[in-house]
């Protein structure tokens, strides 16, 4: 049997809207990794809470739907329910949710093992917030990926146009600012390139060019550190 601290993981932490779900997927198959969303949890868990009706300060009954979170991840469809939230999950409003409810200590405990529970063998790429500081540590590689505020906003608007959904660039500009400010100061697990992580500013970078970037990196660790699942 494979012990978990043995099995690599690759983080990949930064603001909203850099890239990381994209790097993190595409990084994953070039590596034969699974990859965990790990916002993708916490934007259920607003939507979920929206559901059931339970309001986004209830901590306690925020905690107990966090511990019990079930979601089903069909052919590229998000089920929560018996309702597919595919789209809505990826909306701006459900995006202010989730952090919202991500500020609450007891919350981020409650979808902690959750997140472990992502790291299977061969390998894990996990992208978030708090994956190279809080959920793994341990990790094999931590990379902290950034861009300005308004490319970042300028790649979310094009992204929702492409979509065919409504965006208004200087609201998401806006959505962008108040989210990162509010991500990096709660308490608990705040937004922040840790001392072992490495800076990859993508400001000026294509996709291809940062996911080359970590799988070099990753590459050419020294053996020693990288596990052997
Ligand atoms: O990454 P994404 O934009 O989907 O995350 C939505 C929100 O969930 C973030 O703004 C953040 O508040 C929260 N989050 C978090 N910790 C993570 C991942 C996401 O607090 N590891």
């Amino acid at each position: 049997m494979v012990i978990s601290a043995q099995i690599p993981v690759v983080a990949i932490d930064g603001p909203s809207a850099s890239g990381k779900g994209t790097v993190a997927t595409l990084v994953a198959q070039q590596l034969g990794f699974h990859v965990l969303d790990s916002g993708l949890l916490y934007r259920l868990l607003a939507l979920m809470a929206r559901q059931k009706k339970v309001g986004l300060d209830d901590v306690p009954a925020l905690t107990m739907l966090a511990t019990t979170l079930d979601a089903q991840f069909k052919q590229g469809q998000i089920v929560v329910n018996g309702v597919d939230v595919s789209e809505e999950v990826r909306s701006e409003a459900t995006a202010a949710g989730a952090s919202q409810v991500a500020a609450y200590p007891l919350v981020r405990l409650g979808l902690l093992q959750k997140q472990r529970d992502y790291r299977r063998s061969p390998g894990l790429v996990a992208d978030g917030r708090d994956m190279g500081s809080t959920v793994f540590p341990d990790a094999t590689l931590k990379t902290y990926l950034t861009a300005s505020a308004t490319e970042r906003a300028r790649r979310r608007y094009k992204q929702l146009i492409e979509k065919g959904m409504h965006a208004n660039l200087s609201e998401i500009l806006q959505d962008i600012e108040q989210r990162d400010a509010r991500d990096a100061r709660r308490s608990v697990a705040p937004l922040q390139k840790c001392s072992d992580a490495e800076l990859l500013d993508s400001t000026s970078l294509t996709i291809d060019q940062v996911v080359a970037k970590i799988v070099m990196r990753y590459r050419n660790l020294d053996p020693r550190l990288v596990p052997s699942s």
